[in-house]
Order: C-alpha cells, then sequence, then structure tokens
C-alpha cells in the first residue's frame, strides 16, 4: 500500500505539468488542468510532447485571420487523463484511425469547424467513456453504418451543418442511451424512421433546415420518448400527424416556424402534451376550429404568418391556459384582437410588433393581470394609455419603438416611473418632435436617470433616441439637448396644450414628416375612433388629390404617345412589314441615303424633329455590344436614330424583337449559374462501406 502511495507520489512530481510555448496552461473552474491554444497557426506536429500527462482538458482552437491547420494522428497517448478535447477551428481533414485510443476518461469530443469529409469505422475506438461528441460545421458526407457503436455511452451527437445526403442503415447502432441528437443542416430530404429505431432513448431531435417535407407519423412512435422536435426551416406542409396522438407522451416543445404551413387543421395537436408550439414564418392563413382543444399550450408563437382573422373557436379553449402568443407581423384588425386577447387571462408574453396598428385599445389588455413583456414595435402608434401600465403591474419589458410617437405626455412617464417592475423600455426609431411640447416630458424623464434599460447598444444610455424635428435640432441625440434648448412648441395655444398634446394637429401631421421605417409590408390599419378619423379623412383627402394627379397624368402622356404613333405611321410601317423584302430593300437604301447624308440637313424633314431622343438600339449601341447584335440578326435593318427615335423606347423594344433577344442572351452568358438550391448529392461513399455488422473486424485487443 505504502509503496503505491509512493509510486503516486513520485510521478506526480516527476511529471511537472509542462505547457507548450503557444498555449496558456490553468486550471478550469472545476480544478482541471487544462491547456488553450488559441492564438492560431499552429502546424504539424502539434506541440504533445510538451503538454503535461496530467491534463484534463485541451482546447485548440484559431481566430479567424490565423487558423491553424494540423491532421489528428494518434497523437493523445500520453495524455491519459483527458477528460474533454475541443479542437475547433483547425482545419483537420479526416479523424485518423484509433485517434482516441485509451483515452478511457474522455467525455467531451469536440471537433467543430474543421474539414472533416468522411467518417470511418475506426475512428472511435477506445473511446469507450465519450458522452459528447460534436462534429458540426465539418464537411461530412459519408457516416457509414454502426460508426458510433464503440461510444456506446454517447448523449449527445451532433452532425449538424454538414453535407450528409441520406442516413444509411443502422447508423446510429450501439446508442442506445443517445438523448439528443442534432442533424440540422444536412441536405438529408427525409427522415426514415426505420433509422431511428436504434436510438429509442432520444429526448431532443434537431433537424431544422434538412429539407424535408414530411415526418412519418411511423417515424414519432419510434421515438416515444421524444420531449423536444425541432424542425425549423424545412419545407412541411402540415403539423406532423401523430403529434396530436398519443405516441409521443412526452413532447414538449415543436418548433415548425420557417416551414410552408399554410393552415393549422383541426385537432392537429389536441389531446398532446406539447406546451410550446412555435409557427413563426409560415402562410398560416387560417386556424381551423378546435385546432388546439384539448391540448395544453402555453407558448403559441404566429408570429410572422399570413392570418387576417381568427376564428372565433380556433383559440377559444387554449386562451385560458396561454401564457405568451406572438401575433406579430399578422395583418389582424385591432377588433379582431380584442375578441381573443381579454380572455387571455394568464398571458405573461404579447408580441404584437409590426401589425400595422395605429391604436391599442386599453380594453385589449384589461385583463391580463399577469403580463410581463409586451411588445408593439413597429407599428403606427402615436399615444399610448397610461390604463395598459396601471392594468398590467408586473409589466417588465415594454416595447414601443418604431411607431409613430412624435412626444409622450407626463402621465406616461409618471406611471413608467411607477411601474416598479419595469426593468427596459424601448423607444428608439420613434420621429420624436423635440420641442417643450413633444419630447418635453421624455427629456425631463431622462434626465431623472431612468431605472429602465432603452434597448440602445449601450445599456441604460438613451442614445438612440434622436429627433427627428423641427429643423434646429433634427438629427441631434434627444438626451444630449440641455432641456432649456428645446424649442418651443410650434402652435402654443395654451388651451390645446393643457387639453391634449399638440402632435394631434393636423397641420403637424403632413405625410411627408414620416420616417420611412422598416414596418414589413403591412398597411396601417384604420382608424376608429372619432378624433382619429378627421385625421384620417385629411390623410385620405391627400391621397385622393394625388391619385387624381396621377390619373391626369397618365392620361396626358397616353394622349401624347398616340399622337405620336399616329403622326410617325410611317416609320411604324417599316417595322410592321420587316419580313417583306421589298419593304426591306426599300428601308436598306433608306438607311444608305441616310449614312451618305450625314449631315442633318439632308435628312428627312421627320427624322430631324426627334433626333436627339436616345432608343434602345443607340444604347446598345454605346455599349458596344453591336457585334452580338449584328451576328443574331444580320437580315435585320440596322435602323438609324433617325427613324426609330420617333417611338417611345417601349414601343421600339416591341418592333424588334431580335435586338432583346441578342440582349438577352448576353444576360444569360454574363449569369452565373445559381446552384445553391441545386443540390447534387455528392457521390455516396456510404453504399461501400455500408458492410453488415457481421462481417466487420472485430475491434483490436491490446
Ligand atoms: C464546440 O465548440 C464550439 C465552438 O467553440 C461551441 O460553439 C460548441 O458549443 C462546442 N460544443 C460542445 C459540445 O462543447
Ligand atoms: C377533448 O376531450 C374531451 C373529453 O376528454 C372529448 O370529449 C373531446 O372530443 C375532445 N375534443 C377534441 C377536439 O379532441
Ligand atoms: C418586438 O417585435 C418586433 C417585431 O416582431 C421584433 O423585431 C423585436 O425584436 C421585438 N422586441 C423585443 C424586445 O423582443
Amino acid at each position: 500500500m505504502a509503496l503505491v502511495l509512493l509510486l503516486l507520489l513520485w510521478s506526480f512530481v516527476a511529471t511537472s505539468w509542462a505547457c507548450p510555448r503557444e498555449c496558456r496552461c490553468s486550471l478550469d473552474e472545476r480544478g482541471r488542468r487544462g491547456i488553450r491554444c488559441e492564438s492560431g497557426g499552429m502546424r504539424d506536429p502539434l506541440p504533445v510532447m510538451n503538454m503535461g500527462t496530467e491534463t484534463e482538458l485541451l482546447l485548440i482552437s484559431a481566430p479567424p485571420g490565423n487558423p491553424n491547420s494540423f491532421t489528428l494522428g494518434p497523437i493523445f497517448k500520453g495524455l491519459r487523463r483527458l477528460e474533454e478535447v475541443h479542437i475547433t477551428y483547425s482545419g483537420i481533414p479526416a479523424l485518423g484511425a484509433h485517434s482516441f485510443w485509451g483515452l478511457h476518461r474522455l467525455h467531451v469530443l469536440n471537433l467543430t469547424y474543421n474539414h472533416i469529409s468522411a467518417l470511418m469505422d475506426t475512428n472511435f475506438r477506445g473511446a469507450d467513456a465519450l458522452r459528447h461528441l460534436d462534429l458540426s460545421h465539418n464537411r461530412i458526407q459519408s457516416v457509414p453504418s454502426a460508426v458510433f457503436r464503440h461510444v456506446r455511452h454517447l448523449r449527445t451527437l451532433t452532425l449538424a451543418s454538414n453535407m450528409i445526403p441520406e442516413l444509411v442503415p443502422r447508423i446510429f447502432f450501439g446508442l442506445a442511451r443517445l438523448e439528443r441528437l442534432d442533424l440540422s443542416h444536412n441536405p438529408l430530404g427525409d427522415l426514415q424512421p426505420e433509422r431511428f429505431t436504434d436510438v429509442p432513448e432520444l429526448r431532443q431531435l434537431s433537424c431544422a433546415g434538412c429539407h424535408l417535407s414530411s415526418i412519418s407519423s411511423t417515424l414519432l412512435q419510434t421515438l416515444p420518448q421524444l420531449r423536444d422536435l425541432d424542425l425549423r426551416n424545412n419545407r412541411l406542409t402540415q403539423v406532423p400527424l401523430g403529434i396530436a396522438s398519443t405516441a409521443l407522451p412526452h413532447l414538449v416543445t415543436l418548433r415548425l416556424d420557417g416551414n410552408h404551413l399554410s393552415f393549422v387543421e383541426k385537432g392537429a395537436i389536441s389531446g398532446s402534451p406539447l406546451t410550446s408550439l412555435h409557427l413563426a414564418h409560415n402562410r398560416i392563413s387560417r386556424l381551423e376550429i378546435n385546432a388546439f382543444a384539448n391540448s395544453s399550450i402555453k407558448h403559441l408563437d404566429l408570429s410572422y404568418n399570413r392570418l387576417s382573422h381568427l376564428e372565433p373557436g380556433a383559440l377559444e379553449d387554449t386562451l385560458h391556459q396561454l401564457h405568451e402568443i406572438q401575433l406579430s407581423g399578422n395583418s389582424l384588425h385591432v377588433d379582431q384582437l380584442l375578441t381573443v386577447l381579454p380572455k387571455a387571462r394568464q398571458l405573461r408574453r404579447l408580441g404584437l410588433g409590426d401589425m400595422g396598428l395605429t391604436r391599442l385599445p386599453p380594453e385589449l389588455l384589461r385583463h391580463s393581470r399577469h403580463l410581463h413583456h409586451l411588445n408593439v414595435s413597429a407599428n403606427y402608434l402615436t399615444t399610448f394609455s397610461t390604463e395598459v401600465l396601471f392594468n398590467a403591474p408586473h409589466l417588465r419589458s415594454l416595447d414601443l419603438s418604431l411607431n409613430s410617437f412624435r412626444g409622450l405626455d407626463d402621465a406616461f412617464f409618471e406611471s413608467v416611473t411607477s411601474a416598479t417592475e419595469l426593468r427596459t423600455l424601448r423607444l428608439e426609431g420613434n420621429p420624436w418632435q423635440c420641442d417643450q411640447c413633444h419630447a418635453g416630458p421624455l427629456l425631463r424623464w431622462l434626465q431623472d436617470a431612468p431605472d429602465q434599460e432603452s434597448g440602445c447598444d449601450e445599456p441604460r444610455v438613451w442614445t438612440c433616441i434622436k429627433c427627428i424635428g423641427p429643423r434646429g435640432v433634427a438629427g441631434v441625440v434627444l438626451s444630449l439637448l440641455p432641456p432649456g434648448d428645446l424649442p418651443a412648441c410650434p402652435f402654443t395655444t395654451p388651451s390645446a396644450l393643457a387639453v391634449w398634446p399638440t402632435w394631434i394637429e393636423p397641420s403637424l401631421d403632413v405625410m411627408t414628416d414620416e420616417p420611412e421605417l422598416p414596418r414589413g409590408q403591412l398597411t396601417r390599419q384604420e382608424d376608429i375612433d372619432i378624433g382619429w378619423s378627421v385625421k384620417k379623412m385629411m390623410r385620405e383627402e391627400i391621397y385622393l388629390v394625388i391619385v387624381a394627379g396621377c390619373v391626369l397624368v397618365l392620361l396626358l402622356l397616353a394622349l401624347i404617345i398616340v399622337g405620336i404613333v399616329l403622326y410617325n405611321r410611317h416609320s411604324a410601317f417599316y417595322y410592321t412589314y420587316e419580313d417583306d423584302p421589298d419593304k426591306k430593300q426599300k428601308l436598306m437604301r433608306f438607311k444608305e441615303s441616310k449614312n451618305n447624308n450625314s449631315t442633318p440637313t439632308k435628312m428627312p424633314a421627320k427624322g430631324q424633329l426627334d433626333a436627339t431622343i436616345a432608343t434602345i438600339d443607340e444604347m446598345t449601341d454605346i455599349d458596344g455590344s453591336q457585334e452580338v447584335l449584328e451576328e443574331g440578326q444580320n437580315h435585320a435593318p440596322n435602323h438609324s436614330p433617325a427613324i426609330v427615335s420617333n417611338h417611345s423606347p417601349a414601343i421600339v423594344q416591341n418592333h424588334t424583337p431580335n435586338h432583346t433577344q441578342a440582349i438577352n442572351h448576353i444576360h444569360e452568358e454574363t449569369h452565373t449559374p445559381d446552384i445553391s438550391h441545386n443540390h447534387t448529392p455528392p457521390p455516396s461513399h456510404t453504399q461501400s462501406q455500408n458492410i453488415p455488422l457481421e462481417n466487420r473486424p472485430s475491434s483490436p485487443t491490446l
């Protein structure tokens, strides 16, 4: 016993903990001996000889400008105590045979951001304690059957962002304890249920961006332990059947954002234990009645879909239990919201951004006493009722950015100050009118150093609130303006000031004052308040005048064009009868005569009139594409500007199909072929390596 102790002590002293020159060596937060080499530029051979045998954590990475480039042989032989190995951004082209042999303590192997193109049967032999294997962001095209059978204790396997074209049979053989599998961003196209029979314990499956167009319900039945299913950015057209069935008794989170769903079927998730359903960025225009009946949904994300109305019964059953609903980016009218939201009394988080709202009626949120987060960003709000803040005493964040606020009154900031739980208030991107009346209360509040964070780049520093007007202070950061320097109110009639803020005045609401804000493709919703409809009428009158003006101008233009065309019937004649050899000869003769008489005085009077107008032909000549044009159509007349210039370019184009063809031809040739969507599966090595398990060599014994 003493001998053993002595031996241990000796070995401890003898193996002084060496550190390679380009690395840092230190204990990590768990007291493990770690070597970190992150300066980059490392080449073969790795300085493993300088690494102490006691090393437990090895991290080799590189900054973007100075990547590593080396290979992995059986270099870790002397580092038997390694528990974690992270080698990233190092250009590793492949894993050697038995590279990790004998690393019986290795738990984490992270080889992301390398150039590995294939996995081989011998790669993971001997690393029998491995729990987490991350091979994402490589170039893996082939993963042979049963390649992971040597790492039977694996819990997490990440193969995301590779080029795996298909899952070969028994690919996950031996991974009976696997809990998390990430296959995202591989061009798989299909998930065959049989491939997943080897991983019955899977809790989390991700296949985002896998080009999937459907999910079979058999697959879901194969994975009864599933809790979290991420199928974002695929091509699914419906919520996978079987979610609603009892096949997945533990499913909690389902992500289907960015798919091609156009509606949510009746009973699509009825009876499922699902609590989080993410359906953002689909094409959903319809939620069928009872779509969520008997479900346990608490978090529902429907943002950026095409919902324009809500069936009364669609959400009915879930509303009372909803903690979160995201409706941003839909063109739901505020009246639609009024039929739904007041029933959602448990709501914690509400997203109503980018919906074209011009008003937010306080009764919308009268019953949402538990609201923590309210987002009404990117709408057209000009006022915000303090009642909302009083009704939601636990509000933690309020996003009013990118609206049409020109100012906010003292009452608003008083209620903000008294909202003790409000941590974040976003106000940037509004057309702040920095005079005493509009921005005065805001500036006074800012100068009191509010507790809230601003959402500006520097937290709590309100530098992203900029003045749009009046002229003297446009573009200035509001919080940097001394309060005395705020310009006086534009129309300071004291009564107007006291009763109602001046920004209501139509004279301030000229369209040209509107900032150009990114508010999706939605149009502003109609105002309903009587007070606002005056404004609206003014606006509509302006629109009417503009439209009428446009129509008049168009009519005039049309008249002029018709006149010109009639006037120049003869030249049009040449083109219409282009194929007629007689006419063509005539034209050629005319052309020759024109070329000979280069002085304008000898030109036909008609051509003389409009010779200054550039035609498409002239333009192409200038561009030097004359050769191509002529090559394409030797028989076509070489129009002189004097003849064709009478036509508007559009007409010329119509009459000279050959020219346009030739031009298109040029475009086609210079166009680089777009291969990004053209997925051609790389030559598959998988077949050859797909030998039956029985024929495989057994593990080597040492
Ligand atoms: C592997 O390294 C990458 C890059 O440093 C990191 O993002 C990822 O979380 C790591 N994976 C594991 C399993 O530690
Ligand atoms: C919801 O559950 C009840 C009772 O369990 C059942 O009668 C009803 O049909 C279910 N509704 C739907 C839409 O599945
Ligand atoms: C509010 O919603 C908008 C539009 O959907 C979004 O861009 C923004 O990030 C959200 N704000 C917060 C604080 O989540």
